[in-house]
């Protein structure tokens, strides 16, 4: 890959994806997009960055042939709480968002797609422990539900045009330069901001829910191994399970009491609880593992004490 396009950049994962691939890469050589967020300092100044709407092909084709492209990563997407409040807009942007891109890279011959899945693809009736790579898919999320087409079409892509498409099943992503938006797993950024900024957290899912989970360098880690990996040697294309750890809430505060032991946490559980309800426990990724060789690095106390120094630094400089 020379010249890549990020759709999404200026959300939680694509803000900073897009700095690492520039490191990878070359600044010049990673074209950045978002829709209207106002992008970071950073994103603006380390390359080339266009506003582009996820939905409108023309224009995306403009860019495409403005910088050569010859790979796209597509990270726009309405998350699982926005979508369930606004389910059309997640249809449009999600769908055909994707259907655009994968149309683009098919007519323009490009040499790779990445379009990420979610652990959304499951649903109740999906077994919650260990949660195998095949399984059943019966989300009962509009974003679960678009991230189940999406894993389809990108396999379908494959097999009919022979495009290299690839994704995997984000579980729940915390990170400490972007705050997600509109999520189900968004408690778990959340709560580390509230524990340095008021000691005190209430959060919208009960003690005893329990998700996978990822911190954001093992997201980038994955998601640039799978980029990178020999298309050959993959079995799987679209829908690869990626896991890293899994926890409750109730453990999530506990390791967060280890350094603010006066931390104290509430629980006023929403409509989010049902959507986190529907989902695993924890995700085999002996797929990815062996396909790509996938392998996370963090665990819950090592990410707490990271995500506390982190983000302590930014309060104490006024940045949050
Ligand atoms: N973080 C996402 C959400 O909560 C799951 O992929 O919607």
């Amino acid at each position: 890959m020379k010249k890549i396009l990020i759709i999404g950049s200026v959300g939680q994962i694509g803000s900073e994806l897009t700095l690492e691939l520039r490191k990878i890469y070359g600044n010049d050589n990673v074209v950045a997009t978002g829709r209207k967020t106002k992008p970071s300092e950073k994103l603006l100044n380390s390359g080339p960055f266009e506003f582009f709407d996820t939905t409108g092909k023309e224009k995306l084709i403009e860019i495409c042939k403005k910088y050569k492209i010859d790979a796209i990563v597509n990270m726009a997407a309405i998350l699982s709480a926005t979508g369930e409040e606004k389910p059309m807009l997640a249809w449009h942007v999600n769908m055909n968002g994707l259907i655009s891109v994968l149309e683009v890279a098919r007519e323009m011959n490009m040499e790779q797609v990445l379009v990420p899945s979610s652990i959304a693809v499951f649903g109740p009736e999906t077994p919650v422990d260990n949660t195998p790579q095949e399984t059943i898919l019966r989300p009962t999320t509009m974003y679960g539900v678009t991230k189940v087409a999406g894993e389809l079409l990108g396999d379908y892509y494959v097999r009919r045009f022979g495009l290299d498409v690839r994704g995997l099943r984000y579980p729940g992503i915390i990170s400490n330069e972007t705050l997600p938006g509109g999520g189900t797993t968004d408690y778990a950024v959340a709560i580390y901001y509230e524990a340095i900024k008021h000691k005190k957290y209430t959060c919208f899912v009960k003690e005893d829910t329990r998700l996978p989970m990822m911190y954001m360098p093992d997201c980038l880690k994955a998601t640039i191994d799978l980029m990178q990996a020999d298309f050959s040697k993959l079995k799987h294309h679209s829908d690869f399970n990626v896991g890293a750890m899994s926890f409750t809430v109730g453990e999530l505060a506990d390791s967060i009491k280890k350094y603010i032991p006066d931390f104290e946490i509430k629980y006023e559980p929403d409509f989010r609880q049902a959507i986190a309800d529907s989902w695993p426990n924890s995700v085999d990724d002996s797929a990815a593992r062996e396909e790509w060789g996938w392998k996370p690095s963090y665990d819950l106390d090592s990410m707490t004490q990271d995500m506390l120094k982190v983000i302590g630094e930014k309060h104490k400089k006024g940045l949050i």
